[in-house]
């Protein structure tokens, strides 16, 4: 049983609104130039396995991930969220269950465990660590991990509520249209914005802090390359690749910094490897 932390309430709070369902919906394929260079880096390398996709949501990522193979599973824990993925895609295998408790997945098992669209930053630090252990666990030796995560250095740390007010236009008819529109979403964003600032907390290689999307209903983590770097070798992995979603860059491995908005980590689990086996 997963506890509920104050960060994990307001979260499953803004999954399971209309604007996550609306976003969730809007037929994007990949989220950013730097997923498409993380499926591309992957494809060759897991082409026909099993495949696990965690944080599916109304299932985005099944055409990217059933591309490289049909040996498919997705899972959420936002039942709602889950629902619209089994309509638009009844054919595929799609469970709920929350990435921190994934036991009833068979140990070992798949080429590649993906959470996507910085899915895990949406816990709490130590639940994030949990969940790339379960990670580790149900991947097979040699088998990868692809998750996305926010950068603390980037510009999505600086985002504020006037961010929110409408963007000028010397069109007097689009500007009062653009005020009208964001009358509502000011309002319901400042109100977001002051309750969830509180759990606001930088600890220097990391931080939590109260994100934009859904009207600032989220709070999530934005971490900085050398600590997901420790992360990941605490977890026992192997860093692979980094790709910037910005511009679908390539980071090299002595590289601490870059202004990306957020980053997407590769990594494997060692061929020798022990732990939870
Ligand atoms: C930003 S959305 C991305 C949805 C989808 N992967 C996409 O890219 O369109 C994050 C998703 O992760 C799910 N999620 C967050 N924490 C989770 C957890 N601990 N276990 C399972 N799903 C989780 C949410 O319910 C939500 O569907």
């Amino acid at each position: 049983m997963i506890s509920q932390s104050e960060l994990d309430r307001v979260n499953r709070v803004a999954w399971n609104s209309a604007d996550a369902a609306r976003v969730f919906t809007l037929d994007k394929t990949y989220s950013d130039l730097g997923e498409q260079a993380a499926f591309e880096w992957l494809a060759p390398r897991c082409a026909g396995e099993p495949l696990l996709d965690i944080g599916v949501g109304t299932g985005r990522t099944i055409p990217l991930m059933t591309a490289i193979s049909n040996d498919y599973t997705g899972i959420d824990y936002t039942q709602k969220l889950l629902d619209m993925a089994k309509t638009r895609h009844p054919q595929r295998d799609l469970r709920h269950m929350d990435a921190r408790d994934m036991s009833t997945l068979q140990s070992g098992h798949y080429g590649l465990a993906e959470f996507s669209w910085n899915g895990i930053d949406c816990v709490d630090y130590s639940d994030r660590t949990k969940i790339l252990e379960e990670m580790y666990r149900v991947v097979r030796p040699g088998g990868y991990l692809l998750f996305s995560s926010h950068n603390r250095g980037g510009p999505g740390y600086q985002e504020n509520i006037w961010q929110l007010l409408p963007h000028f236009s010397v069109n007097p008819l689009k500007l009062g249209w653009r005020t009208l529109r964001s009358m509502r979403r000011f309002q319901l964003g400042t109100l977001n914005y002051v309750r969830n600032m509180k759990l606001n907390r930088d600890y220097g290689g990391y931080a939590v802090k109260t994100a934009a999307a859904h009207n600032f209903g989220i709070v999530i983590v934005y971490t900085t390359l050398p600590e997901q770097r420790r992360q990941l070798a605490q977890v026992g992995l192997h860093c692979d690749a980094v790709f910037g979603s910005t511009e679908g860059n390539r980071i090299d491995d002595d590289v601490d910094e870059s202004d990306t908005w957020w980053f997407h980590f590769i990594a494997h689990k060692p061929f020798a490897a022990s732990r939870f086996d």
